[in-house]
């Protein structure tokens, strides 16, 4: 990355006000959404918590859950990082600052309108893509928007190097645009209803071409753009092999778009989709665990910080979760496993090892990075609420996910359990009475995760009341260009 002490021309300041704007909303919609996976939780162990109201069911809840701790949560901390790490790497102010504005409001508008239309049951029942067609369009619109500004901002850098962690960024939104465009393809009846474009198999594959990339670029690429910028700065080291970054780059971008098949095992899907799935979902081990030990191998020589440094704690533990949760979602896409963790809790626990120990840990390491400095800081009001914030999480992490493998491996087993007549040896009843006891563990294991997040946000309100939104000049003579 450059690095100056040069002079630099007066008013010439990075755009930062739709950074704060993007980070603090993050943190929001951080805390909205993980209180809703909270309540679902809850109506998973005692479900009269529902309390007879249909927009409190679970059926509408759940959705609710993942489209804001995804596209709200995930997306304000994309957007926030995204466009902090471009102006930086690139040494330059954001293309069309208006327009980026206009994806704050338009983004915020879309939250809003899903926390509206999913608890009314308004859906096009398909996951990840549930919000209805004029929210669709308004997304597509943003979304163009988010794709002129960031390209736009690359294309008018000062530094003739693309940083490598613009180029996760650039292929995340590319690919999203793509897919959204792609799966969203609907006939509207009404304002509140529409058929999809696809019919059959052919809709189910559509849709899980969609889903699965949702995970690889909504959830993992924009993600590797943070731990490429943020990592090195926060340990101070330089990335430890550029070279494997590149390469990472592309096996990564190239073999994640086949691999969405692995979500539809012995369906009616054709067998030879389904194996090339499979097989395309065991190659992208290499590229994930490639990207992950260059994460940890970059702070070889700095070991010692994570002693006094919370924030290096959240991301080095997140690359452990990214490592992991790659590992397990690999393992679960060979067909004879799949026969056995498919349609248990063991996929809950695999999802949550990935969003909660990578993509939340990540985004909440970066924000407490990105968040002092856009208040004229260099570090958040309270060092200690961090470290806390940090145990209380992975704490969390660790009693959802054990409880969930515990759960998922149960469930299959008992499922799959035959006496020597051919009958079931267990009913469906029993294996959810068995399971029981585990969802109280999972909600105890979401309360802390949410405390922490709740933690974070205090620290958050402090670090804003004790510092200024200072304009940070841009450098004008360049280190590398
Ligand atoms: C306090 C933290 C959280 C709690 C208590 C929680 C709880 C839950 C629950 C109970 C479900 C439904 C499980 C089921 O249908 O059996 C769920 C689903 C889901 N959650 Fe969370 N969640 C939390 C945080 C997050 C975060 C931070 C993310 C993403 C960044 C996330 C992503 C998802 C996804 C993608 C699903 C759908 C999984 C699937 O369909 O297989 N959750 N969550
Ligand atoms: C090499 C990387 C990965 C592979 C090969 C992989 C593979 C899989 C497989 C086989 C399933 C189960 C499909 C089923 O039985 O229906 C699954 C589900 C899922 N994975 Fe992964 N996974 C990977 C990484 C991740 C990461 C890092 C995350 C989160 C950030 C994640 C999020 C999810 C979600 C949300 C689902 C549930 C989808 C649904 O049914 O709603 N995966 N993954």
């Amino acid at each position: 990355m450059a690095k100056s002490a040069a002079p630099v021309v007066a008013g010439s300041v990075y755009e930062d006000g739709v950074v704060r704007a993007f980070a603090l909303a993050a943190v929001l919609w951080g805390v909205v959404g993980m209180l809703v996976g909270v309540i679902i939780a809850a109506q998973l162990t005692w479900p009269e918590l529902n309390l007879g109201i249909p927009w409190l069911s679970y059926g509408r809840l759940r959705p609710l859950h993942t489209n804001a701790v995804i596209f709200a949560f995930g997306g304000c901390s994309l957007f926030a990082t995204a466009y902090h790490v471009v102006q930086r790497t690139g040494q330059t102010r954001l293309f069309a600052p208006t327009l980026a504005w206009f994806t704050f409001w338009g983004w915020q508008l879309v939250i809003l309108s899903a926390a509206i239309t999913l608890p009314l049951g308004i859906t096009q029942g398909k996951e990840y893509a549930e919000l209805e067609w004029p929210i669709d369009i308004l997304i597509t619109i943003v979304w163009v928007s988010y794709a002129i500004v960031f390209f736009g901002t690359v294309g008018t850098r000062k530094v003739k190097h693309i940083y490598v962690a613009n180029w996760f960024f650039g292929a995340f939104i590319i690919a999203v645009a793509l897919l959204h465009v792609v799966n969203s393809a609907a006939l509207p009846v009404s304002m509140t209803k529409s058929y999809s474009a696809y019919a059959g198999v052919q809709d189910a594959m559509v849709q899980w071409w969609y889903g699965h990339n949702a995970v690889g670029f909504f959830l993992t690429a924009g993600f590797l753009g943070m731990m490429y910028y943020y990592i090195p700065k926060q340990a101070g080291r330089p990335v430890y092999s550029y070279r494997l970054s590149i390469v990472h780059f592309w096996a990564l971008i190239f073999t994640y778009m086949w691999a969405g098949p692995h979500h539809l095992h012995y369906t009616a899907l054709p067998d030879w989709a389904q194996s090339v799935g499979m097989v395309f979902s065991l190659v992208l081990l290499a590229p994930s665990w490639g990207g992950m030990i260059n994460g940890i191998m970059t702070l070889s020589g700095a070991w010692h910080k994570l002693r006094d440094d919370p924030i290096l704690k959240f991301l080095i533990v997140y690359l452990s979760f990214y490592g992991m949760s790659t590992f397990e979602g690999t393992m679960m896409s060979i067909k004879t496993v799949n026969a056995l963790s498919h349609y248990t809790d063991w996929t809950i626990g695999h999802v949550h090892s990935g969003a909660l120990g990578w993509v939340g840990l990540i985004s909440m390491g970066s924000l407490y990075h990105l968040i002092p400095r856009m208040y004229g800081r260099t570090e958040m009001f309270s060092k200690r609420a961090i470290e806390l914030h940090f145990w209380i999480a992975t704490l969390g992490i660790v009693l959802y996910i054990a409880a969930m493998w515990i759960a998922g491996v149960m469930q299959g087993l008992m499922w799959r359990a035959v006496n020597p007549d051919g009958s079931l040896v267990y009913t469906f009843v029993e294996s959810v009475k068995a399971t029981y006891p585990f969802y109280i563990v999972r909600l105890v294991g979401g309360l802390f995760y949410l405390s922490g997040m709740l933690v974070m946000a205090w620290n958050v309100v402090k670090t804003v009341q004790i510092g200024r939104p200072v304009p940070t000049r841009i450098p004008t003579v360049l280190a590398h260009a």
